[in-house]
């Protein structure tokens, strides 16, 4: 199955995210995309603004509807970082500048370029929200994707490659492939042994990055050598 992607692009939207959320997107196909040129009201993980106030940027929601068992729920930004890295990676002047970061970063020389946010609505649609820093980084410690590429790219062109390539991920993992899928993510990830600092639920763990598991929770060995679960939380380097 590729899938039928469905675009509607708009020239400026609060949130790519809250339009799939309306009920009258509650029974839209599958593969429903929304593009927005200029999004005001962009929402990030964990409650953060996702600024969006220049063209040339890509901003974009797509509607999934799989049969989710809950411990695969946090599977799925994870297959759409890999689709991300597969569709980015080849247009970069030197393809090892971009490392995925738990949970669903997308890093260039070590700044942040693109982030994806996974949300579930009313009717339990899942719904996979992508931002990519094409042409302008808006925040300091951001990464723009033209300063790395062999040319420039148009968000058009980069949601496109996204898309193809995530049709052909999402089917190998509601085929099962999950276990294969785990090992590309992790081989497009940070290095095993890279230190890193965790904040959730109010703590504060530091260790070294183990891996994922296959929940696609992150694994974290600490300092006095035991193995952390971390099921959602923010990971700084
Ligand atoms: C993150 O890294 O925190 C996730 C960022 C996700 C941003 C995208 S932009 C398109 C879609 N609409 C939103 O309001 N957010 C996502």
């Amino acid at each position: 199955m590729i899938m039928n992607w469905r675009i509607e692009t708009h020239d400026s939207l609060p949130s790519t995210q809250d339009v799939l959320k309306r009920p009258e997107y509650s029974n839209a196909a599958e593969g429903t995309v929304i593009q927005t040129r200029i999004q005001t009201a962009g929402r990030g993980r964990r409650g953060r603004v996702w600024v969006g106030d220049q063209a040339g940027n890509l901003y974009l929601s797509f509607l999934l509807r799989p049969n989710l068992k809950p411990q695969q729920f946090g599977q799925i930004g994870l297959v759409a970082g890999i689709a991300l890295a597969q569709a980015i990676r080849p247009l970069l002047k030197n393809p090892a500048d971009l490392v995925l970061k738990w949970p669903n970063d997308i890093l260039l020389a070590g700044k942040k370029c693109a982030g994806i946010l996974v949300e579930t609505d009313a009717t339990n649609n899942v719904i996979v929200g992508v931002g990519v820093n094409v042409k302008t980084a808006p925040l300091e410690h951001t990464a723009r994707l033209n300063d790395f590429c062999v040319a420039p790219v148009h968000e058009d062109d980069l949601r496109d490659r996204i898309l193809y390539i995530f049709s052909d991920l999402y089917k190998r993992w509601l085929e099962n492939e999950w276990g294969v899928l785990h090992g590309e993510w992790l081989a497009n990830a940070l290095p095993a042994g890279t230190p890193m600092t965790v904040k959730h639920g109010g703590q504060i763990r530091t260790g070294w990055f183990e891996t994922i598991d296959d929940g696609g929770n992150l694994i974290l060995r600490t300092e006095n050598g035991t193995r952390e679960i971390i099921m959602c939380g923010e990971v700084f380097l």
